[in-house]
């Protein structure tokens, strides 16, 4: 069964308010494009055309008007409802029926990467069809993640949200694959002390029974966060600083449709009118150029 991908993209962004007052964070830009084509652009070099995109109420229509159906990429995008950010698992059980018993890999909304060697990460986490993948990301600050502890093996033996002292400095990343039971196995999971289904709790169900693959990004992989007003200024700069140095886009659903070969010459051309004499635009021309 093909992978299906969902885009984490509800909450509040509240280290971030009041820059998203009467909006969703993950539409707001990283330097030149809304925050959400980051982490669809990974799905999308995931190889998975099919996505759900989970949104708060309020903010659907928004995320809509910007993703369409997601045919312009060769996508089929499915639209669902977070009514209260009741935590990440709950998306798998909001998910389910989409999902239909299939493998997928959910992207939180606000996470970015960037690095070289990613496609063939994905496709490693991809060709598992059974148990669950996650990334493991060194980073200065752990304590604002779930981080993950190792034995001496390499072995993972525990995975902790948040923890204020921290056992390692290797951060879980946003990006999870999980197998077809992914549904039933967060619905096993009760609410946690601060009334969330925990993430860390879904995973720790894969753990246990030793079918969690922690893959780590080594030094050579940008994984950028975007929750507080700092970071998402350093996240702005550094694709500014990529993208002017090398001449190529970050985050591109254009491009990566069309090298994947979802999208004809004449619909990037398209597109590429579109967006006219923006830089974009002449990217795009220099696609269909190449
Ligand atoms: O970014 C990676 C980290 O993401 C992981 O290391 C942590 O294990 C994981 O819990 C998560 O931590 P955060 O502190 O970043 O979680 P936060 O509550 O800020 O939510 C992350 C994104 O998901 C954010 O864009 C809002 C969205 N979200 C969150 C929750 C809890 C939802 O759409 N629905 C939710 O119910």
């Amino acid at each position: 069964m093909n992978r299906k991908g969902i885009i984490l993209a509800g909450g509040t962004g509240s280290r971030l308010w009041p820059i998203t007052l009467g909006t969703s964070k993950q539409l707001l830009p990283v330097y030149d494009k809304p925050m959400i084509f980051y982490p669809l652009s990974v799905l999308m070099l995931a190889g998975i055309r099919e996505i759900a995109v989970i949104t708060t109420p309020d903010d659907q229509l928004q995320f809509q008007r910007l993703l369409g159906d997601g045919g312009q990429w060769g996508l089929s995008l499915t639209w669902i409802v977070q009514d209260r950010p009741e935590g990440l698992a709950q998306a798998y059980l909001l998910a389910r029926d989409f999902l239909a018993g299939a493998p997928s890999a959910m992207v939180l909304g606000d996470n970015i990467f960037f690095g070289h060697g990613l496609p063939e990460t994905l496709a490693r986490a991809n060709a598992r069809a059974t148990g669950a993948t996650v990334f493991g990301y060194r980073v200065a600050d752990p304590e604002r993640y779930g981080v993950a502890i190792f034995d001496e093996t390499g072995q993972v033996t525990a995975l902790v949200e948040k923890p204020a002292r921290p056992p390692s400095n290797f951060a879980i990343t946003g990006l999870y694959f999980l197998d077809g039971r992914a549904p039933d196995l967060a619905a096993m999971i009760r609410p946690s002390a601060r009334g969330e289904l925990e993430m860390v709790e879904l995973l720790e169900r894969y753990r246990s029974e030793g079918s969690l693959e922690v893959e780590r990004m080594g030094r050579g992989f940008a994984w950028l966060d975007t929750g507080t007003p700092g970071s998402l200024l350093d996240a702005g700069n550094f694709v500014r600083t990529l993208q002017d140095r090398q001449g190529m886009q970050v985050g591109s659903p254009e491009e990566i449709a069309f090298r994947q070969g979802w999208i004809s010459h004449e619909a990037l051309a398209e597109r590429a009118a579109l967006f006219g004499k923006s830089s974009y635009g002449t990217y795009l021309e220099a696609v269909l150029r190449d």
